[in-house]
Order: structure tokens, then sequence, then C-alpha cells
């Protein structure tokens, strides 16, 4: 038995190459970041557990998008110190499929954060119109705001929560959280109720 399937993840699109490629570079550049890891095995199981949200041909990309959104906060990836927008750099100058950077460089409403950190069209190099929204986005989303930072299942408004707090009242977090906010509860929700359809 696979590590993965051990941690419950093996469906057909974790055997998928672009999965496993991605759970490594992620593994490589995180796993000495307190928690990073832990946090994105989670993200991993969540999105996987989200998939059926999401049509069977992009399953893959999900999971790959899981495993690699937050590899922007390794120190050697670090350019803007934009974690989202750091991330999707990397996989676009390291020959990514596109979709995969633009996922990345959209997930959890980045583009709020984008806007107040004065970094809005360098991540509209990465269209909002084609990977800030739909199925894909809002189940990477739904499996990022609904995991903690170290890995463990947490509810959406928990999550926020504590985001705030961590990030502080000052923080560009908090100055868009009014906008942000709403549109992340909306990602969740609509996976949430596909999911639920489904069951
Ligand atoms: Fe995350």
């Amino acid at each position: 038995m696979t590590d993965l399937q051990q941690r419950g993840l093996h469906t057909d699109a974790t055997a998928d190459p672009l999965v496993a490629a991605a759970r490594r570079l992620a593994h490589d550049v995180l796993r000495g970041s307190d928690g990073r890891w832990q946090h994105t095995e989670g993200v991993a199981r969540r999105a996987a557990e989200a998939s059926p949200a999401v049509p069977e041909a992009d399953r893959p990309v999900l999971l790959a998008a899981a495993w690699l959104h937050d590899i922007g906060y390794a120190a050697p990836l670090q350019r803007s110190g934009f974690h989202p927008l750091d991330g999707a750099c990397y996989l676009r100058d390291h020959s990514w499929p596109e979709p995969l950077a633009g996922l990345v460089a959209h997930h959890s409403a980045a583009r709020f954060v984008a806007a107040v950190r004065g970094l809005a069209a360098d991540l509209e190099a990465f269209p909002a119109d084609r990977y800030a929204s739909g199925p894909v986005a809002d189940a990477l989303t739904y499996a990022d705001q609904t995991t903690g930072p170290t890995g463990e299942r947490m509810d959406v408004e928990d999550r926020l929560a504590g985001m705030l707090r961590r990030h502080g009242p000052d923080s560009p977090n908090a100055r868009v959280h009014d906008q942000r906010a709403p549109a992340i509860r909306a990602a969740v929700d609509r996976t949430e109720r596909v999911l639920h359809a489904g069951s």
C-alpha cells in the first residue's frame, strides 16, 4: 500500500502523473516549514473528498492544485511575498500546465488581497475570468478553507476567524475581509451543494 492509499487519498486521480509530481514538489519545498506540509496534506485529502464536485477530467488538476496551492510560502520561491502569486509564477516559470498556475494564483479569493497589496496587475497575468471561478476553483477554495493550519478538518467560519487572528487586525487580509469572506463562503457553499446533491 502506498503512502497516499494509507492516507485515504487513493482515487484514480491520485495515480495521475501530474498529481504525483505536484505532491513531490510540494513535499520538497514545504517539508521543512512549520505546519505547512501538514496543512497541505490536509488540503489534498479534502480536495480528494471534494473531487466528485468537479468533472472527472478536471480531478487531476484539482488534486495537483491542492498539493501546490501554498508552495509560494517556501522561502526559495518567494519574490513578491504574496504566496498565491509567488507559487503561480514559480509554476509558470517551470513550465507546469497553465491552469495549475492560474488556480494557485487565485485560490481562496486571493484577488482581493492582491488588490490591497498593490499586486492586482501581477496577479492578472493569470486571468481571473478563467481561474478565479468555476467548479475546480470552488473546490480548491473549499478544500483550503475547511482545513486548518496543521491539516485538521475545520468549519469555514472557524477557519476565517483563525486566519484573522493569525494575520492581525491591520493585515491586508483583515482589510479586505468584508469582500473576501463572502466570496470564500460562496465557493464553499457551491461545492457542498454539489457534493450533497450527489450523495
Ligand atoms: Fe492553504
